[in-house]
């Protein structure tokens, strides 16, 4: 187990160098990305949220559309949350839009449309964490302030040869206190990047390129031909397999929808009549398809036939989604718990769907 003084002191002598190579690399090495283009604290929030947990190649559109279509804070608060969501259906893990949309009506209504400068303001908003607040601040306003994300986990862990998980408390401690540690009095927007671009083209998670890294002789893991070991992988979570059935009810040319609840999975997002299944012999299936329909819509309906089988995952379940359609037979709609409305296929692009929602979607005609 390794203890705070288990880590090797990284004295100034070491800190100058490193932050020289690593400035110097940066300088000739950035990357054109769209994000990068100004220092507008709007543009760098808005890319940090969706660069949470997605790949800088499938944010680039999504950037570009979002930011054509809300160029300014003011837009973005202005518009309707369900537009929002339909912006930024693909990218998933919806509640950072949702949290971006209400932030940008709190920025509005209580900064006067200002971002606020400051981390302890910032983190105030809704969906701005520790890492988005440094990013905003370091990056924008070019404050002093050290930040920490899945790339600068990595380089940082390499860098002092840390051997624990460093998403245990005790590693994540050690490694804000090095990005700090390291920060220069100066060029705080270029370093901090530049961390996190190092760690994303050269400190790569698997067969880092330690003969392009500008910081080798600096790294203990590859000092000690540890890069390949650190970081050390998580311990696992074991995955829960779930089955689900998807029901899209039609109506002449309509079709049922529902938008998710608080508290549901894609809270916000419109979906088909959508439940968990237990059964599997025939006759079972289709009694308990009709039966949970019912219970969750109100309607009736015919007897289902299979559309597609989609697997997927979402947190920590493996979920097999059986896509059935039938046609609607008696019922109202239930006026209770989520909204439901009967809509035009035809009109099916303007909603913002789950991405299971969205893929039944392509497949029904009218
Ligand atoms: N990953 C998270 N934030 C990033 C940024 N600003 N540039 C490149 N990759 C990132």
């Amino acid at each position: 187990m390794a203890t705070d003084c288990s880590q090797p002191a990284l004295d100034s002598k070491w800190k100058q160098g490193f932050r020289r190579k690593l400035l110097a690399w940066f300088a000739k090495h950035e990357r054109d990305l769209p994000w990068r283009k100004s220092r507008d604290p709007y543009r760098v929030w808005v890319s940090e949220i969706m660069l949470q947990q997605t790949q800088v190649e499938t944010v680039i559109p999504y950037f570009e559309r979002f930011v054509k279509i809300y160029p300014t804070v003011e837009k973005l608060a202005a518009a309707e949350e369900s537009e929002v969501l339909r912006l930024w259906e693909g990218l998933g893990y919806y509640r950072r839009a949702r949290s971006l949309h209400a932030a940008a009506r709190r920025i509005v209504t209580e900064h006067d449309g200002k971002f606020p400068r400051n981390v302890a303001k910032l983190k105030d908003l809704p969906g701005i964490g520790r890492y988005t607040a440094g990013a905003i601040a370091s990056i924008a306003f070019n404050q002093r302030v050290p930040i920490l994300e899945a790339n600068t986990i990595r380089l940082l862990a390499r860098l002092l040869a840390y051997p624990d998980d460093t998403s245990k408390s005790t590693g994540q401690r050690i490694l804000w206190a090095t990005a700090e540690e390291l920060l220069p009095s100066t060029e705080i927007s270029s370093f901090n990047q530049a961390l996190m671009e190092l760690g994303s083209l050269v400190c790569t998670p698997l067969n880092p390129l330690c003969d392009k890294c500008p910081v080798a002789r600096h790294c203990h893991a590859f000092l000690a031909g540890l890069q390949h070991k650190i970081p050390a992988s998580p311990s696992k979570v074991k995955s829960t397999p779930l089955r689900e059935a998807a029901i899209v009810v039609r109506k002449k040319n309509h079709v049922l929808l529902r938008q998710c609840d608080q508290g549901e999975r894609w809270a916000g997002l419109w979906d088909f009549v959508r439940f968990e299944i237990s059964s599997s012999e025939p006759r079972l299936l289709q009694r308990e398809l009709k039966q949970k329909t019912r219970e969750l819509s109100g309607v009736s309906i015919g007897s289902a036939s299979p559309i597609t089988t989609i697997k997927h995952s979402v947190t920590r379940y493996r979920i097999t989604l059986d896509g059935y359609q039938t046609d609607y037979v008696s019922g109202t709609i239930n006026q209770t718990g989520a909204l439901q409305r009967w809509v035009s296929i035809k009109k099916l692009s303007e909603y913002p769907l789950s991405s299971t929602g969205r893929k039944l979607a392509k497949l029904i005609s009218c």
